[in-house]
C-alpha cells in the first residue's frame, strides 16, 4: 500500500528508544522505497541540536542497531538528508514556533511522543495552543500506558481533551511482530484449524515469553512494574487475544479491537493460588534481581506464571496458562495450542502415544510446528511415534522471510498509512488494567514475596506445580 508524502515529528528524539528502534526502522523503510522524498522526519527534543548535529546521531544510531549488510553509505546519507532537528522545551514555549514553521498542514502529520507519560499532556496542549496539530494529525504513544486502571483512565481523558480517538495510536509493539500478525492469517485464513479451536478439542493453551537478559540498567522502571504490568498487562493479554477472539467480520481496526476487547472482558479473575511469581538469584557472572534493582528488598516479581480461564462459550474449561520472565534458559517466546486425547486408542500404545500440539513460535526462528502421531517405521508392529510437521516461515519464504521487519518498522508506517488495526484502543487498554488491578492488590493484600529462581534456569520450582497439579507439563524453553 503506497504512502503518502509525512512530517513525523519524534518527541523525545534522542532518546534510547529513538535511537534503537524508530531511527533505524525509519532509514530501512527509507531502503525499502516506503519513504516518499518530499517527507521529513523531525527530532525534537530538549537538547541544543542543529540538522547536522541530529543527523550525525542517527548516522550513529544506524551504525550501531542496522546490520552492516543493510546498511549503504550512499542511502544513509540520501536518508539523512530527511532529517531535522528542532529544540523543544514540553513544559514551557522554547521551540514551539521553529515546530511550526517546519511543520507542513498540507501533508500527513504524525506526532510520536517517545517521552515519559507524564509528558503527553503538555505536548498535546501545545500541539493545539500553537495551531500546529490539525483533525488530522495523529498521535503515537508507547507503553507504559498507565499502571493501573486509574492511572490509565486519566491518560486517556489527557489525550481525549485534545484528539479523537481515530487519532491514537497505542503502540503494543508485539502487534508489529510478524508471527504475531501471522497468527490471525493462521486462524482466519484456513478451514484446517478453526473447527478444532475451542474447549472440545483444545486441552490447554501454553504462552510462553522467555528472555535470557536480566533487568540491570532499567532497574527503576522495572522496579515499579514487575512483570505483570511490564509483559502480561499488555504484550501477553495481546497474544491470549488473538488466539482466543472470534473471527472479526472484516480485517478492520474496529473489527479486530471489538473482539479483543471480548476476550479481555471475559478473563476470569485469578486466585492466589494459581499465580507464581519469582525473582531470579545471581550466577557466577549475573547479578541477582535485587541487586539488578538496586532495591535489597524488592518483592517485585521478574518471572510470572499464572493460570486464566476465559469464560464463554467457545473456551470455557480450556486454561491458558501464560508464563514470563528475565533470565530465563533461553530467549524464546511460543504459543502452545495442546489438543486434546483422541477418544478411543485403537493401538492400545498408550505410552508412545503425545498429545498434537501446534505450536507458534514468535522468536527466534520463527515458524509454526504441528506435532503428530504416525507408525514407527519397521516390521515391529503397531507402534507409535511423534513427528513434527515443522515450518521455519524464513525457508518457507525465501529471501522476503528471511528479512523480517521489525515490528517498530511496520507500525510506524501503519501509522502513516492511517491504519488503527495493529494499535490498542483505549477502552482496551482500561479493560486490561481492570482485569490486571484485583490481581496485583491480591498480592500486595498478603505480602506476598517472589520465589527465588537460579539464573538461566526455567523458572521457580512452584511454577511446575502449577502445571503439575492440573496433570500437565510446561513445554521446554529453549530455541
Ligand atoms: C518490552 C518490555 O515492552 O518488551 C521489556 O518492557 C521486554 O521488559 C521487551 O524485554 C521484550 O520485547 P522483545 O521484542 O524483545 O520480545
Amino acid at each position: 500500500i503506497p504512502v503518502e508524502t509525512f512530517d513525523l515529528v519524534i518527541f523525545g528524539g534522542t532518546g534510547d528508544l529513538a535511537r534503537r528502534k524508530i531511527l533505524p526502522g525509519l532509514y530501512r523503510r527509507y531502503v525499502a522505497g516506503q519513504i516518499p522524498e518530499g517527507s521529513r522526519i523531525i527530532g525534537a527534543a530538549r537538547a541544543e541540536l542543529d540538522d547536522a548535529g541530529f543527523r550525525a546521531f542517527v548516522a550513529e544510531a544506524i551504525e550501531e542497531f542496522v546490520p552492516a549488510k543493510a546498511r549503504d553509505a550512499e542511502a544513509v546519507a540520501r536518508f539523512l538528508e530527511h532529517l531535522h532537528y528542532v529544540s523543544v522545551d514540553a513544559k514551557g514555549t522554547t521551540g514551539w514556533k521553529e515546530l511550526g514553521k517546519l511543520i507542513r498542514k498540507d501533508v500527513v502529520q504524525a506526532f510520536y511522543f517517545s517521552v515519559a507519560p507524564s509528558l503527553f499532556g503538555d505536548l498535546a496542549e501545545r500541539l493545539h495552543g500553537n495551531k500546529i496539530a490539525t483533525p488530522d494529525s495523529r498521535i503515537v504513544v508507547e507503553k507504559p500506558f498507565g499502571r493501573d486502571l486509574e492511572s490509565a483512565r486519566a491518560l486517556n481523558a489527557t489525550l481525549a481533551e485534545h484528539f479523537a480517538e481515530s487519532q491514537i495510536y497505542r503502540i503494543d509493539h508485539y502487534l508489529g511482530k510478524e508471527t504475531v500478525q501471522n497468527l490471525m492469517a493462521v486462524r482466519f485464513a484456513n478451514i484446517l484449524f478453526e473447527p478444532l479451536w475451542n474447549a472440545r478439542h483444545v486441552d490447554h493453551v501454553q504462552i510462553t515469553v522467555a528472555e535470557t537478559v536480566g533487568v540491570g540498567g532499567r532497574g527503576a522502571y522495572y522496579d515499579r512494574s514487575g512483570a505483570m504490568r511490564d509483559m502480561v498487562q499488555n504484550h501477553m493479554m495481546q497474544l491470549l487475544c488473538l488466539i482466543a477472539m472470534e473471527a472479526p467480520y472484516q480485517f478492520d481496526p474496529d473489527a479486530v479491537r471489538d473482539e479483543k476487547l471480548k476476550v479481555i472482558r471475559a478473563l476470569e479473575p485469578v486466585t492466589p493460588e494459581d499465580i507464581v511469581r519469582g525473582q531470579y538469584r545471581a550466577s557466577k557472572d549475573t547479578a541477582s534481581y535485587p541487586a539488578d534493582a538496586e532495591n535489597p528488598n524488592s518483592t517485585t516479581e521478574s518471572f510470572i506464571a499464572l493460570k486464566v480461564e476465559v469464560a464463554n462459550w467457545r473456551w470455557k474449561g480450556t486454561p491458558f496458562y501464560l508464563r514470563t520472565g528475565k533470565r530465563l534458559r533461553a530467549r524464546a517466546s511460543e504459543i502452545a495450542i495442546v489438543f486434546k486425547e483422541v477418544p478411543h486408542s485403537i493401538f492400545g500404545d498408550e505410552e508412545g502415544w503425545r498429545e498434537n500440539v501446534l505450536s507458534i513460535r514468535l522468536q527466534p526462528n520463527e515458524g509454526m510446528t504441528l506435532s503428530v502421531m504416525i507408525k514407527e517405521p519397521g516390521p515391529g508392529g503397531m507402534r507409535l511415534t511423534e513427528v513434527p510437521l515443522d515450518m521455519s516461515f524464513a525457508e518457507a519464504l525465501g529471501e522476503d522471510g528471511a528479512d523480517i521487519p521489525d515490528a517498530y518498522e511496520r507500525l510506524i508506517m501503519d501509522v502513516i498509512r492511517g491504519n488503527q488495526t495493529l494499535f490498542m484502543r483505549g477502552d482496551e487498554v482500561e479493560a486490561a488494567w481492570a482485569w490486571t488491578d484485583p490481581i496485583i492488590a491480591g498480592w500486595e493484600a498478603k505480602g506476598d514475596k517472589p520465589k527465588g529462581y537460579d539464573a538461566f534456569s526455567s523458572g521457580p520450582e512452584d511454577a511446575l506445580m502449577l502445571l503439575h497439579r492440573d496433570a500437565r507439563r510446561w513445554r521446554e524453553i529453549a530455541e
